[in-house]
């Protein structure tokens, strides 16, 4: 059966800060192009740098002006999970919108060292943004 093409308007986020996880890649850096030309004030926690700048690169070379910085992170580490959160509490900014897209798709099972699968990476809860979190909570419940 045919399928119509899925799309999505996304309103006008300029003023809004989105972190996205893998946005270096695959559908995340889709993602991270849209997000970016409606504005948004993105921010990319990537576990390769080179690569991190490159797309940043390429996204601020499709849309002028758009704003998106990166931090380190690697899922596969609780350690890198806390310091990326502490660092983005530490920027006292609060964050609209967090897309946990990172992961990879049926990888071979190799546990990696925390005993959790690879897969399961994108659905660690990155505990040091509780506190960000919590303030994104509490912009939802107010009118904007
Ligand atoms: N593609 C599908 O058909 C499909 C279907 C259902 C669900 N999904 C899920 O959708 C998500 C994106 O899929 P995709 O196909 O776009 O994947 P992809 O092309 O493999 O891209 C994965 C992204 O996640 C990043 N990443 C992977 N492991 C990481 C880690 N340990 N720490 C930090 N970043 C990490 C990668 O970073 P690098 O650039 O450094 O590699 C890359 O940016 C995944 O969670 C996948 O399980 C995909």
């Amino acid at each position: 059966m045919a399928r119509d093409d899925i799309d999505i308007t996304l309103p006008d986020l300029a003023g809004r800060r989105v972190v996205l996880t893998g946005g270096s890649d695959g559908m995340g850096l889709i993602m991270a192009d849209r997000l970016a030309a409606a504005g948004a004030d993105l921010v990319l926690p990537v576990r390769n740098r080179a690569k991190g700048e490159a797309v940043a690169v390429r996204l601020r070379t499709k849309n002028p002006g758009a704003r998106v910085s990166l931090h380190d992170l690697d899922l596969s580490s609780l350690a890198s999970v806390r310091s990326f959160g502490t660092a983005l509490t530490a920027e006292g900014a609060p964050v609209h919108l967090l897309i946990n897209n990172a992961g990879v798709m049926t990888p071979p099972v190799r546990p990696h060292r925390l005993g959790r699968s690879r897969q399961r990476a994108r659905v660690q809860r990155p505990t040091g943004l509780q506190p960000v979190e919590d303030r994104a909570g509490a912009l939802r419940a107010r009118p904007r």
